[in-house]
């Protein structure tokens, strides 16, 4: 009995955490975003006479922030994202729906941290599209981020068992057990793929379509349009095509073998995907 009621609250704690997250919407519109640079003019034109004083401003501006990241004061580049700035100094913040060189898209929330300024309440957002700013303290590992990003691992793997992403964050999350119904989807809705055609392919062929449940990718009228050139950019940065995780087989099934390599696992012969793993934390 003290066992299920321990159940109960645990459950309750984390479902008001995820309230809050799921408050966040995300970050950028990345189904009508603008390519990289357009009607920027083509280039920076030089500075006309009475300018000049005013970009030797600039350039004599401040070109770092001081921000504090889990009590450690570091001076970060200005114009860097929090997540940015937390890697370039070895701080680990787990993504899903990151990827360099693509515009941050803030939809899987697992990023998560809690920041404040001055002092102020602290609050949570997505840290790979927050940009620093003097002053901000950031902290990445309290119990409440800890446990909505617990949250969000369970339901990412109970809606996509078989997409190893899902089961590698889940593991790493320390996941014994998924409270949800299991699905079985094919797509996390991470939005790489859109990114990827949109800015990279220069190919505009894919987009989200729905709301809630119903929410999927598609071509625009599910036909392939002629600007997709059938490069596979999508397929390569997509977590449900880039490997394929074959070990679960029942329904609430977690395996996570990948992240704990000191068991073989047993879709993956001579342990290929647990170095792949180790290699490329999340
Ligand atoms: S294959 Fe088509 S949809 Fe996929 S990235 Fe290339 S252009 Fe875009
Ligand atoms: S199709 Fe793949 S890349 Fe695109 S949103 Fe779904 S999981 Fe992400
Ligand atoms: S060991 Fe196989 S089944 Fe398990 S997480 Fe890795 S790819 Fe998936
Ligand atoms: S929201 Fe930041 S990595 Fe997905």
């Amino acid at each position: 009995m003290f066992v299920i009621l321990n159940e109960v609250k645990n459950l309750m704690i984390s479902t008001e955490s995820i309230i809050e997250i799921l408050r966040l919407s995300p970050q950028n519109d990345i189904t009508t975003q603008s390519l990289i640079g357009e009607g920027k003019g083509g280039g920076e034109s030089s500075p006309a006479w009475g300018e000049e004083k005013c970009v030797k401003e600039k350039k004599m501006e401040r070109k770092t922030f001081n921000i504090t990241i889990d009590g450690r004061s570091l001076d970060a580049e200005k114009g860097i994202t929090i997540l940015q700035a937390a890697r370039e100094f070895g701080i680990h913040i787990p993504t899903m729906c990151y990827m360099e060189h693509l515009t941050p898209y803030g939809g899987c929330r697992l990023c998560i941290v809690e920041i404040s300024h001055n002092g102020s309440k602290p609050f949570m957002d997505t840290s790979c599209t927050h940009e620093i700013r003097e002053g901000l303290d950031i902290q990445t590992q309290t119990p409440k981020i800890i446990r909505a990003r617990k949250m969000l691992a369970e339901l990412l793997v109970a809606g996509a068992p078989n997409v190893k992403i899902a089961q590698d964050i889940a593991a790493r999350m320390g996941l014994l057990k998924v409270r949800f119904p299991m699905e079985d989807n094919r797509c996390v809705l991470c939005g790489l793929c859109i990114r990827m055609c949109y800015e990279q392919m220069d190919g505009k062929a894919l987009g989200f379509v729905g709301r809630g449940m119903g929410r999927k990718i598609s071509m625009p009228f599910e036909v392939r349009p002629e600007t997709c050139r059938l490069c596979r950019g999508c397929d390569y940065v997509c977590p449900g095509v880039i490997i394929p995780c074959r070990g679960v087989t029942e329904p609430g099934e977690l395996c996570g073998r990948c992240v704990r390599i000191e068991e073989t696992p047993a879709c993956c012969s001579m342990t290929t995907f647990g170095c792949f793993c180790e290699q490329n934390p999340l």
